[in-house]
């Protein structure tokens, strides 16, 4: 019989009792890579999933009852938008307990069963941590504004304001107005990047700090595997608060157009990062960033030196291309592909305009999702989805002002209409509610959920959604998808996108008509002679090393 150790029985007994301690340990696969970037990540936005109890609102019980169709689609891992406890002013982004749960959407407990369920299904489970700002509902928001000398005053941003009650600076909401909000109580302003009810908390403060890791820390130990962090770039302010120089022009909101030169993308919030990374890495979880960012340059920032602050910081870059346009994809592939960091791909997302209408011309939709599905599903490094993508959902955005129910869209409109569009329900099925809720939801469900709903989708071989479920088994069971070279081919076609994949001397071909008329590519292949389709939308072909596609088809391909 092996000799058993003191030392290993010690870990055995940890490990049983405290199953997030079996969990820290890393592995990694033949090319090193971790359990992150593999997986298929995919955003549920918790009021709009699933509604267990039916009262027009999703809850944590919904998400548990659909694991099954989460693991059949091939995702790994979930990222909850907010769950905690929330006056619900920033739908949940404004959290006033960080370590409990939203009776709305469930208990502990309901929680735990939820990893639990998450775990029994390969599914991990991801929340949304709001670093950067409390609500004002929080109890340390609360004690902070009692008096100038609560140990909690320092814990968010107080200062004076200029003569005649005027805010301390210019520098301006992301949702309009002054950051500055005025507060009788102590004769100060407070400063709020987002909502006046979402004030930031000051991250100079390493008691504030230290209160975050440590929320970071209780939710590992109940099995979550990592942090989506909610607007990384606005953690620190500058000290001498000064203006932010003036640009020509107003913005959507009416605010005279400023540079953020002093309220965002301060250097200081690379420590936080790699502090955060160090906790996150004790669990052996995954951080997802955040990162809105002109470009890779300033993408490559938030990796860190030696990769040591975010894994994922999300490439938002492809939700601004709102066309097909070969070179543009091309490029921003290219500069992904080689930032040296592992690149995190997204194609939209909750503050966004759905892909659906982004890239769909009104015609095709269907084909470009699938089009757009087979590119960025298939490229090397980590895909984020956003719910109902892979129906086919689109926008419903409010037609009226009174119907805007995001208060971003009720100061903007009509210039900004807010985010109720790309929110609305799940469509699961083509009955009352798209079979979300028996209860009248909280935002409609536009008329195309007769037709884009999983259960018709699903008797449909053709469909968005079997297109997606195929191009994602694919991923899970195609070492060259996962661990391969990207080379983009045909470099001058202004029609068709292609590229290979080449692991271990094995090739993939994908190939994807970015047009409404059909193309004949040919391609100088490694060796090869010939293509044998793995997936592909319908009429494709292929001779030897040339390809017929009809008009936004899709071919993946293994080089043979
Ligand atoms: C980014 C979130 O994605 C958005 O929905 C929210 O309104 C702001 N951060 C403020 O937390
Ligand atoms: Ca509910």
């Amino acid at each position: 019989m092996p000799r058993i150790s003191a030392t290993t029985i010690l870990i055995l007994i940890a490990a049983l009792s405290f199953p997030w301690v079996a969990a820290q340990k890393k592995s990694v696969d033949a090319e090193g890579h971790e359990w992150w970037q593999h997986a298929v990540f995919y955003e549920v936005y918790l009021r709009s999933f699933a509604d267990s109890n039916n009262d027009g609102i999703g809850d944590l019980k919904g998400i548990t009852s659909k694991m099954r169709y989460l693991h059949d689609l091939g995702v790994d891992a979930i990222w909850i938008t907010p769950c905690f406890p929330s006056p619900q002013v920033d739908f949940g982004y404004d959290v006033s307990d960080y370590e409990n749960i939203d009776p709305m959407y469930g208990t502990l407990a309901d929680f735990d069963h939820m990893v639990a369920e998450g775990k029994r299904h390969g599914v991990r489970i991801i929340l949304d941590f709001i670093i950067n700002h409390s609500s004002d509902q929080h109890k340390w928001f609360l004690a902070s504004k009692s008096s100038k000398t609560n140990p909690y005053r320092n814990w968010y941003v107080w200062h004076d304001g200029k003569p005649g009650q005027q805010p301390p600076n210019n520098w301006t909401s992301e949702f309009g107005g002054s950051a500055w909000k005025f507060d009788p109580t102590t004769n100060q302003f407070y400063y709020h990047y987002f909502y006046a009810e979402q004030p930031d908390l000051n991250w100079n403060n390493p008691a504030v700090e230290k209160a975050m890791f440590d929320v970071t820390r209780w939710w590992y130990k109940r099995g979550v595997s990592g942090f989506r962090l909610d607007a990384v770039d606005t953690l620190f302010e500058d000290p001498d608060l000064r203006d932010n120089p003036a640009l020509t022009g107003t913005n959507k909101f009416g605010d005279p157009n400023t540079d953020e030169k002093y309220n965002k993308k301060l250097p200081e919030v690379h420590e936080v990062l790699q502090n955060l990374r160090k906790v996150a890495d004790e669990s052996n979880a995954v951080l997802i960033g955040e990162t809105w960012t002109k470009n890779i340059d300033e993408l490559k920032q938030y990796y860190g030196g030696k990769n040591k602050e975010l894994q994922l910081p999300m490439d938002f870059m492809f939700t601004r291309v709102d066309k097909l346009d070969p070179a543009e994809f091309r490029r921003q592939i290219a500069a992904a592909d080689t930032s040296g960091g592992w690149p995190t791909y997204v194609i939209t997302n909750h503050d966004i305009e759905r892909s659906y209408n982004r890239y769909g011309d009104g015609a095709h939709n269907d084909d470009i999702a699938k089009v757009m599905a087979a590119l960025y599903l298939t490229l090397r490094g980590t895909p984020i989805m956003y719910y109902g993508e892979e129906i086919g959902m689109e926008n419903n955005n409010p037609k009226r002002k009174e119907d805007v129910k995001d208060p971003e869209g009720r100061t903007g409109w009509p210039k900004e209409i807010g985010r109720d569009g790309e929110r609305t329900p799940m469509q699961w099925d083509d009955t009352a509610n798209a079979g979300f809720s028996t209860h009248e939801p909280w935002l409609p469900v536009p008329p195309s959920y007769k037709s884009h709903n999983v259960a018709t989708e699903s008797k449909d071989p053709n469909s968005v959604l079997e297109f997606y479920r195929k191009v994602l088994a694919l991923r899970h069971t195609n070492p060259v998808i996962l661990e391969g070279t990207y080379t983009a081919l045909n470099e001058d076609d202004n029609s068709v996108v292609s590229y290979l994949r080449t692991y271990r001397g094995k090739s993939v071909l994908i190939a994807l008509n970015m047009t409404t008329t059909a193309q004949k590519p040919s391609f100088k292949l490694p060796g090869g002679s010939g293509l044998k389709s793995l997936v592909a939308t319908e009429g494709v072909s292929s001779s030897g090393t040339e390809v017929t596609l009809p008009p936004l088809g899709a071919l993946i391909a293994e080089v043979q």
